[in-house]
């Protein structure tokens, strides 16, 4: 049978490159994900991840292997690892978006001590995608996914592809690709036994094969078999608002009928199609609505943990409100895309690259990761369409000819998209994805057509730039997306981008940043965060945010009357300066009208330098009731510093993280943007954080990592500025 060890714990770091000789003092103790080096948020140099590193890991197997092969498991290791195992050397697996196993077995040793060795080279190597060219994002360095180690027969499944098939006829079926190897010397004659059923439950019952499936394996050699279960009873869809989940088991059995091996897959019943008239999910219209991510956390370069994968993908959903996430520009973590199934988001995943495209080799890696990319990730649901190309390159026939015909061969369930920037450009794929940076959208020359980027560079907006600029750039979003929704042909528009990111010194700000995002570095929403979220429906949840910091002197020439937007999914909206009513607002259809929640601009709020400024009060209204409200004070005085922990509790594994968030604001809970103070944090408990402790607070607001250590307790961050009241929040390490 099959045995799996998470192999996180227990690394020793090593930032140089050094030889199996040197001693174990030399390094430091580090658990993975690992980042190769903590980072300020901003205000560094690309170079100073860019080394090469060295980990260290001392194992004893804690099962005998009886005959199995061992498998070491990485997930990614930015940018290329040479792995050594008691002093053998294997090739250096290039490329940090996609995973590689490595069979040690013949290296081990059996009933003693191991060394594994990885040398990480996180340098920008032009021999490997996105490298070559200038790249507007940051890849950061070091172990920085999951390493797993799996005993496996040596016959035993490499893999398993669950595909749904008419699942909207009323004879859904499933065609299950079972891919079998077998490293031994010996022919074997092996049987296959499939069962499934809704992820909650125990039991695989909704269905399994009648009888065993025969299969002979010739020695060293894989196969691939297809088993098809067919009279299944009614299945229930995976959509997103109930993204039910099946999960399925693959028993293989040897020639004694004795299982000697098992795995377990979760897959969704789903029917993704774009036509030329949209995209289609599970046979209805659904127009989509998304943004781009890239993995690029603060301080931590993409070295996050699962927690903070998935909170991305939640953030995302929950906070945003949108309905599709392009994973700009590789493939991502499993974590996300896991949160992603779990909670009806759509995917669009791609391959890495950025501009450029190298030569034959490079090319080849190119199409490895295609290859990558679908193998690791063809069970997802929510993966609706993979991207091909590199994103933004110029026509290669040759090249995209392939991809696409590799995608298509390894998964002909789904459509391939590749992402180009220029029209008239070849159109090999399925689906023409295309970033429009019109600042409007082109009328499409192919369909099916989805923007897959707009606003990005053409705007920059910082959470502390002056109101109208924030204004506006949420306006920039607000009028793409109605205009997406006002064509024929358009089956949505993904934005640039959801998240502020690092980048290199040709992109961004000049410290770092690409301020691009419609939430900063920190996943702290500036305005353009509520163009997304005020579109979602009011049953799920009433939005009104007031676009305005209510302060007349932060807008150009002085002004009296101030257009203030408020950005909300209510019917109407009643406004008050001070306990003097204004009126009822409506949503502003004639700008905007495609958009189901127009933002309301309220006009003629007459301010006044002879009287008193007064607190601006907005009352949202549905079906004639009031049901949310939110106040700006007018006096712009800091009032609260407040702090938040995403998680009440966290693992107490030595990575597991939570986001702990500070704020500075008006004393109706607004944070103040220009509130620029110094906080300084201290931990009291066996937890430590990642960032700064002394935060100079840019746009009101900020946030660093609370990390566990390998102790249980509580852990309080106590938060302290000069003139307001300390605040604290309490973690607990479990
Ligand atoms: C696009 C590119 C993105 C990002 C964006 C900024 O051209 O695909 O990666 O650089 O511009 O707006």
């Amino acid at each position: 049978m099959r045995s799996t060890f998470p192999f996180n714990q227990g690394w020793l770091y090593c930032a140089q490159q050094v030889a199996d000789s040197a001693p174990d003092s030399s390094f430091v103790a580090v658990t993975v994900p690992h980042a190769n080096v903590i980072l300020p948020y901003h205000n560094f140099d690309d170079e100073e991840y860019q080394f090469v590193s060295t980990y260290r890991k001392h194992f004893t197997l804690t099962e005998p292997l009886n005959g199995r092969r061992a498998h070491l498991e990485f997930e990614g290791v930015m940018t290329a690892a040479t792995v050594r195992v008691n002093g053998h050397t294997f090739p250096e697996h290039r490329g940090g978006f996609v995973p590689f196993t490595l069979d040690i077995t013949d290296y081990l040793n059996e009933s003693g001590d191991n060394l594994l060795t990885v040398v990480v080279d996180s340098t920008e190597r032009k021999d490997i995608p996105p490298f070559g060219h200038t790249v507007d994002y940051l890849v950061f360095g070091g172990i920085y996914r999951d390493v797993t180690l799996k005993l496996v027969e040596t016959a035993y499944i490499d893999n398993v592809f669950v595909k749904p098939r008419d699942v909207l006829t009323g004879a859904p079926y499933l065609e299950v690709d079972v891919t079998l190897r077998n490293v031994g010397a010996q022919k074997r004659d092996l049987s296959i036994y499939v069962a499934y059923g809704r992820e909650e439950r125990a039991e695989q019952s909704d269905g399994w094969t009648p009888s065993p499936y025969a299969v002979s394996l010739e020695p060293e050699s894989t196969q691939t078999v297809t088993i098809t279960l067919r009279d299944l009873p009614p299945v229930e869809l995976w959509t997103p608002v109930h993204p039910q989940l099946y999960r399925m088991v693959v028993h293989l059995s040897n020639e004694q009928r004795a299982t000697q091996d098992r795995k377990w897959v979760r897959f969704g019943f789903r029917e993704a199609r774009f036509k030329d008239d949209g995209f289609y999910l599970n046979g209805e219209r659904m127009q989509l609505v998304g943004l781009n991510r890239h993995q690029n956390f603060p301080f931590i370069g993409a070295a996050a943990p699962a927690r903070l994968q998935r909170k991305d993908a939640d953030i995302l959903k929950d906070e945003l409100g949108v309905n599709i996430v392009r994973t700009s520009h590789y493939p991502q973590s499993p974590h996300f895309l896991d949160r992603c199934d779990e909670i009806g988001l759509l995917v669009f995943e791609e391959i890495p690259g950025w501009q450029h495209i190298g030569d034959e080799d490079w090319q080849a890696l190119a199409l490895r990761d295609v290859r990558a990319m679908i193998e690791r990730d063809h069970n997802h649901p929510s993966i609706i369409l993979w991207g091909v190309r590199i994103n933004e390159s110029w026509d290669n026939t040759q090249l995209y000819t392939q991809t696409n015909a590799l995608a298509r061969s390894l998964d002909p369930t789904r459509q391939t998209g590749g992402v180009r920037f220029f029209l008239g450009s070849e159109f090999l794929e399925d689906v023409y994805t295309f970033n429009d940076f019109s600042n409007s959208i082109v009328e499409p020359e192919h369909t099916p057509h989805l923007v897959t980027e707009y606003n990005g560079h053409m705007f920059p907006t910082k959470s502390w730039d002056h109101d109208a600029r924030r204004v506006e750039h949420a306006l920039r979003h607000a009028r793409i997306q109605d205009r997406a929704r006002g064509m024929g042909g358009v089956s949505g528009a993904i934005g640039w981008c959801a998240f502020d990111y690092n980048t290199h010194r040709e992109f961004g700000a000049g410290d770092r940043i690409c301020y691009h995002g419609v939430m900063d570095i920190f996943r702290l929403p500036k305005y353009a965060a509520y163009a997304y979220l005020s579109q979602t429906p009011p049953q799920n949840k009433p939005v009104l945010q007031i676009a305005s910091g209510w302060k007349a002197g932060d807008y150009d020439e002085g002004r009296t009357i101030l257009p203030v937007r408020v950005f909300t999914n209510c019917d109407y909206v009643e406004a008050y300066v001070g306990d003097v009513p204004q009126g009822k607002f409506y949503p502003d259809r004639q700008q905007f009208p495609n958009l189901p929640h127009p933002p309301v601009l309220l006009t003629d709020l007459e301010i006044s330098l002879a009287q008193p400024w007064n607190d601006l009060r907005v009352v949202g209204y549905l079906d004639g009731k009031a049901v949310i409200e939110q106040s700006v004070a007018a006096d712009g005085v800091p009032a609260r510093l407040e702090i938040t922990a995403d998680d009440a509790a966290i693992k107490a594994d030595g990575i597991d993280m939570t986001r702990i968030s500070f704020r500075i604001t008006d004393h109706y809970g607004n944070v103040l943007p220009y509130a620029i103070a110094m906080i300084t944090l201290e931990v009291d408990g066996p937890a430590d954080i990642l960032g700064e402790t002394s935060f100079p607070l840019v746009g009101g607001q900020g946030a660093v990592y609370l990390k566990s250590r390998h102790t249980q307790g509580d852990a309080v961050v106590l938060a302290t500025t000069p003139r307001l009241h300390s605040a604290s929040v309490r973690v607990a390490l479990e």
